[in-house]
């Protein structure tokens, strides 16, 4: 069965990353959840998309340049709808912490391609150990020396090559430096591309696809997975299918 993850949580219909959108994607059904991981000036580990706060949330400047607390201050669900107001930005041991009451898979997105975050690798593996996660999370980055180096450190982490354009053979790729699956970018991914991979044992989950007819030809394709912004939307095509 494709699994459903919703992209950055429900982020159609609610403030991305934050708890309202993780809990919405619950309540419609959804198996996983993707976020995106940061860390502030004093090497929290926090949940958010952009480098800077000033798209989602009041504030304005980089994240790396905040500490945890001054973060936390700030106001991450007005931008949405007014009805969002007083939604913050999530820490990661806050999930960690909301996961133990549900059986949600977790992909976490590395924010670490455009911005050098030393230790964001070591400090992701810890928290997930310290909460026994192991099996239920997927580490997924642009950087692909990260994903090495995650796998080097723990190979019982499952890693996911994230990437844009088109890789020839992409499964050899993953393999070579240890990345199990494959997230493929919803426009450059092909039928034939899902076959070979997941008739090789490589998963393919395809981001961001928000339109019926292409999650329909995607669940078609027997991809792994899909990100969505709009969870319930895939759901009720897989009902479908
Ligand atoms: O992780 C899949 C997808 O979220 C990658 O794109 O822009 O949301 O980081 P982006």
């Amino acid at each position: 069965m494709t699994i459903i993850f919703a992209h950055r949580g429900s982020s159609g219909t609610h403030p991305e990353n934050t708890f309202a959108a993780y809990k919405e994607a619950v309540r419609v059904g959804a198996e996983g959840i993707e976020l995106d991981v940061q860390l502030t000036k004093d090497d929290e580990l926090v949940v958010i998309h952009d480098h800077t706060v000033g798209r989602t949330t009041n504030g304005t400047g980089f994240v790396r340049d905040y500490t945890l607390e001054e973060l936390q201050r700030l106001d991450a669900g007005a931008w949405f709808h007014e009805r969002f107001q007083g939604e913050r930005i999530p820490v990661l041991k806050e999930v960690f912490t909301w996961m133990q009451s549900n059986d949600l898979i977790l992909n976490i997105e590395l924010k670490n391609v455009t911005v050098d975050l030393p230790c964001l690798e070591e400090l992701v593996l810890n928290e997930i150990e310290s909460f026994n996660l192991a099996d239920r999370i997927i580490i997924s980055t642009f950087d692909h020396y990260s994903l090495k180096k995650i796998n080097e450190l723990n190979p019982k982490i499952e890693c996911a090559i994230l990437y844009l354009e088109k890789l020839y053979e992409p499964w050899n790729y993953a393999a070579n430096i240890g990345a199990k699956g494959l997230h493929t970018h919803s426009p450059k991914t092909d039928r034939v591309m899902i076959k070979e991979a997941e008739r090789r044992g490589f998963p393919v989950r395809v981001y961001t696809v928000n339109h019926e007819e292409r999650i329909k030809e995607l669940l078609e394709d027997g991809c792994s997975a899909i990100f969505t912004d709009y969870p319930e939307k895939a759901l009720a095509v897989r009902k479908m299918v």
